[in-house]
């Protein structure tokens, strides 16, 4: 089945240009001509070094969430060597003959484990130049057991070491906001967890088409280790701003549950993934952690709402949350509207 064969299959086959079903509409399109007028230097994705004074660090990673929903970070304790050994063992998945591949291709929302192209198909028209290897590896964490042996050892590790980056982060989110360090981490009880690796071919028609479509994150926040290569752009009002590829940096981003709980002090930031046709493929991770309790209720954070400043959205339960977050993630549409 040709299908199962991914983007990769595709771009393996040499073919010059795009199926039809990758065009994306032209309001789409006609964003990425406007890409020539670069953003000033002045408006720039923060690389934070947290090595820094930790009030200087707090100070930082509170502007970066109110102004774009995104920094990177730098300094952060975990090897370089170990980035790059994860972001390579994702990219062997991929470049694995395609029978290797094959037994796990599913589109169905059920299974841990799962390999498919064109995550966006979910919502929106056109496909996307990407291929995902999808693996929700906790609450149960038997699945860690069962990732693809070419990327298992590499994933475990990684797995083990964004938790401790997570716990660090959300501290130093909820001071941010003012709250206590343990706050948000007690709020959001972030035991779930899923981890999405992405591999977006070289393409022959970079500009009819989309890595992956501009959209927000549904979670708290999203963990993600790129490789050199670059195409990661976050908006900021009519400007499209790139995520720079910066050896050893982690990129960090709000995601829409978190703008939520913040009662939009942080933004989930818009972003999309460019293709590219530079004749290399390009590899990202990303790391979702999810609140562990599905019948929890969550909403603006008392703290964060006033008389000025009242609740912008109602409680409701994370299962509501993940239900709405499917059927709403419409062109992108995303779970914010909804509320
Ligand atoms: C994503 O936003 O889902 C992926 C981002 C990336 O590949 O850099
Ligand atoms: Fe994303």
């Amino acid at each position: 089945d040709e299908s199962k064969k991914g983007v990769k299959g595709l771009f393996d086959s040499g073919l010059t240009t795009i199926p039809r079903f990758f065009i994306h509409p032209p309001e789409t399109l006609s964003e990425l001509k406007l890409d020539s007028r670069a953003p000033p230097e002045s408006i720039s994705i923060p690389v934070i070094d947290l090595s820094d004074r930790h009030s200087a660090i707090v100070d930082q990673i509170s502007r970066a969430c109110r102004k774009f929903g995104f920094f990177q970070i730098v300094n952060h304790g975990i090897a370089l060597e170990t980035l790059e050994r994860t972001v390579s063992s994702i990219k062997a998945f991929h470049d694995q003959p395609n029978e290797m591949k094959a037994p796990l291709y599913s589109r169905e929302p059920a299974g841990s484990i799962r390999y498919f192209s064109n995550v966006d198909l979910f919502y929106t028209k056109a496909a996307s130049w990407m291929d995902t290897l999808y693996m929700k590896v906790e609450p149960n964490s038997q699945t860690l057991k069962e990732l693809p042996e070419i990327c298992r050892k590499e994933m475990v590790d990684w797995h083990r070491e964004v938790k401790v980056l997570v716990d660090k982060l959300t501290e130093l989110m909820s001071e941010g906001l003012g709250l206590s360090a343990e706050k948000l981490k007690e709020y959001t009880c972030l035991e779930g967890c899923t981890m999405v690796g992405n591999y977006y071919p070289s393409c022959p028609q970079p500009h009819l088409t989309m890595g992956n479509a501009s959209h927000t994150d549904g979670g708290v926040l999203t963990v993600l280790i790129q490789d050199q290569i670059g195409g990661l752009q976050v908006q900021y009002g009519d400007l499209w701003v790139d995520v720079k590829p910066v050896p050893g940096a982690i990129v960090i981003n709000v995601g829409d549950l978190l703008q939520i709980i913040t009662n939009d002090e942080y933004k989930s930031g818009l972003h999309r993934v460019l293709a590219n046709s530079s004749g290399k493929s390009r590899v990202s991770v990303a790391v979702f952690p999810e609140p562990g309790k599905k019948d929890g209720l969550f909403g603006p954070l008392l703290e964060l709402t006033s008389p000025n400043k009242p609740a912008l959205y109602k409680h409701f339960t994370y299962f509501e949350y993940i239900g709405k977050f499917f059927s709403s993630k419409v062109e992108g549409k995303t779970m914010i509207d909804g509320y």
